[in-house]
């Protein structure tokens, strides 16, 4: 199950502070590597096992603000914690600072979050189209407008507010560098950098250099993101960058023991988790036993026939079962379909280092309000943030 150990070069990995040392509520997150918000994905049954495989904080879905001030079902749903989850953080997401203001208070009060991460980076056309997301930067005064009114809320209570933005729209249009000093003007505890345009959003290389850029601006810590698919890539970020953490958003999916891989290796010990497909096949199902203790079967059963095409990827699995396997709806279903592959077969290490998860293409344009582009300081008052929930896909 395990590789042979090697050595790595060690790294002297601090333990992450969010929020001042001087707030006795600031959070001490000790192994500063996150679990990047992935809508549809990160939900609490994903987040235990990527927290028992030693990530150091996992955030929630991207939650949109106005679901949560209404009380939208779905978005309740979403919303809720697993009892002991080590930080219960969640990702809001709005255009106006008011509901955001009130979002913050319920999340907290409510809910029990203990780290409120806000989204400037979703480059869905739906959260674009209204000046949402990736594309809300661009406005500097609505952004710090949120933020402002995020961290006032958050501080009632002592709770730190971290946010995630790209590098800007497109490579004309970049917004980082204003994101991250409004961010520390305002109090944010730490700012998460993926370090795609809007334009790219899934595709091609992660630009890290663009992260290097923004710790050299900051004083309070970076996160950075993007393509962080084995050990030695965390290594190699945080060695290129000097950023303070990492988060890992595809390189988990279907793996959530990556946290434990990336744990070793930025302990210098490049030790590689290599299940085989009966361990993976033991894990899956106590995935879905997690997922439908929260959704119930049949909802828990739709959801897991995405992890399970990520679980088995380069298995011997047989097209046959593997069709199968997609239309799963029963946790006995399940379990018969995996109990029919070879538990001894070893994992394919030909899948290690390779993207995982939605690649996708550049975008030629990317969808905005109307004139969007033409006035940075605007409030962007007019925009319409009439959606209650189901914003997927961040
Ligand atoms: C299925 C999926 C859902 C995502 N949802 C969100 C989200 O809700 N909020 C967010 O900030 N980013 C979201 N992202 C982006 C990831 O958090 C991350 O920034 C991106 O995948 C790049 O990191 P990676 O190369 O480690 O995957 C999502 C990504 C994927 C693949």
């Amino acid at each position: 199950m395990w590789a042979a150990p090697t050595r790595l070069g060690l790294m002297n990995i601090a333990p992450l502070t969010l929020g001042s040392p001087s707030n006795a509520h600031a959070l001490t997150v000790p192994t500063p590597v996150f679990l990047a918000p992935m809508a549809g994905v990160t939900n609490g049954a994903f987040r235990t096992l990527c927290y028992e495989q030693g990530a150091g904080v996992c955030v929630n879905e991207m939650i949109t603000a106005r679901g949560v001030t209404i009380g939208d079902f779905r978005t309740v749903d979403m919303m809720t914690f697993v009892a002991d989850e080590p930080v219960k953080a969640v990702q809001l997401y709005g255009t106006d600072p008011d509901t955001l203001d009130v979002a913050v208070g319920i999340a907290i009060q409510a809910f029990g979050a203990e780290l409120i991460d806000l989204n400037f980076g979703c480059p869905v056309p739906k959260v674009t189209r209204k000046g949402g997301g990736g594309v809300l930067p661009w406005k500097l005064g609505l952004f710090r407008a949120i933020v402002r009114a995020c961290v006032a809320s958050a501080d009632r209570y002592g709770v730190p507010v971290t946010l995630k933005c790209r590098i800007g729209i497109d490579d004309a249009h970049t917004t980082f560098r204003d994101v991250g000093r409004i961010a520390e003007d305002e109090g944010i505890a730490a700012v998460c950098l993926h370090a795609r345009t809007v334009a790219e959003a899934y595709a091609g290389l992660a630009h890290w250099e663009a992260i290097t850029e923004l710790v050299g601006l900051l004083d309070i810590p970076v996160l950075g993101n993007g393509d962080v698919r084995e050990g030695s890539d965390a290594v190699a970020m945080m060695a290129q960058t000097g950023c303070a953490g990492v988060e890992i958003g595809r390189g988990c999916l279907g793996r959530p023991w990556l946290f434990a891989d990336i744990k070793a290796a930025l302990a210098g010990d490049d030790t590689r988790h290599l299940p085989n497909l009966g361990e993976v096949c033991a894990l899956l199902l106590r995935h879905a036993e997690l997922n439908i203790a929260l959704l119930g079967e049949h909802h828990a059963m739709n959801d897991m026939r995405k992890h399970t095409g990520w679980y088995l990827r380069g298995f011997p699995v047989g097209s046959e079962t593997r069709l199968a396997l997609s239309h799963v709806s029963s946790l006995d279903d399940l379990a018969g379909l995996l109990a029919r592959l070879d538990p001894s077969a070893s994992f394919p290490t030909s899948e290690l280092g390779k993207p995982r998860g939605r690649q996708g293409t550049p975008r030629t344009h990317v969808i905005m309000p109307y004139g969007w582009l033409n006035d940075r300081d605007g409030l962007g008052l007019d925009i319409d943030d009439s959606d209650a929930g189901d914003v997927s896909g961040g």
